[in-house]
């Protein structure tokens, strides 16, 4: 049995009750929380700094929280985040002129290290650092906005990762962010994902409960064969 991950992105939460809404959807089982940092530069869009997370840990939020740096320096985030206490800090490999350095940094700050790529990123960037790597993050739209749609040509380069990852010595889990909805996880899995990241299908659910359950549904047929 593989052992999918739900991964709720919170920038689709709503921000002005975030603590409550952020631990509902725990509460609801997802299994980790996506926090998604954007700086009007790297990406359009502008979304939350370190203290947010800080204010989120001492609101009680205990769960796994991946942090995803859609920034442009990257280094000096890296240590707030660490601090105010992300688990996990993905890059892209054009938000540093130094990604081996970046991708260290991450690691001896405590954190397990993320490398993300943006649509049309081409995945040799993994060739010689991926013995650095917990997690690869594949983006399936471009990076800025919750609530685009999936971007089709993304199952193919999963594929690819999958492979990539299977033939290596490396134990990294694969996600896959954006646009996932209850009508195409189910390929997205069976293209290889282990960790699923969704923000607008689940917080645009009036019942986080139900809605998990049913993303969780698809994923168990996958599991016993009854999708393929
Ligand atoms: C986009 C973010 C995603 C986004 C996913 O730049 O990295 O995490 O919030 O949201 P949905 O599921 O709405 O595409
Ligand atoms: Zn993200």
């Amino acid at each position: 049995m593989k052992k999918f991950l739900i991964a709720p992105s919170i920038l689709s939460a709503d921000f002005a009750r975030l603590g409550e809404d952020t631990q509902k959807v725990l509460d609801a089982g997802a299994d980790m929380i996506h926090f998604d940092v954007m700086d009007n530069h790297f990406v359009q869009n502008l979304t939350m700094g370190s203290m947010i997370l800080q204010s989120l840990r001492n609101y009680n939020i205990c769960s796994q929280i991946d942090v995803h740096l859609m920034t442009k320096p990257v280094d000096n985030l890296i240590q707030q985040f660490a601090k105010s206490g992300a688990n996990c800090i993905s890059v892209h490999p054009e938000s540093t002129d130094h990604l081996h350095r970046t991708l260290e940094l991450i690691k001896e700050h405590g954190c397990k290290v993320g490398l993300c790529f943006n649509p049309s990123t081409p995945i040799n960037f993994l060739d010689y650092v991926m013995d650095k790597l917990d997690v690869i993050l594949l983006m399936s739209v471009d990076p800025g906005f919750g609530g685009q749609s999936f971007i089709e040509s993304s199952l193919d380069k999963l594929r690819d990762i999958r492979n990539k990852i299977d033939n290596s010595v490396y134990d990294i889990c694969l996600a896959v962010d954006g646009g996932i909805k209850l009508d195409n996880i189910a390929n997205i899995a069976l293209a290889g994902a282990d960790i699923f990241i969704i923000g607008s299908a689940i917080f645009g659910s009036s019942n986080y409960v139900e809605i998990i359950k049913q993303f969780r549904t698809v994923l168990e047929s996958v599991n016993y064969g009854l999708i393929h």
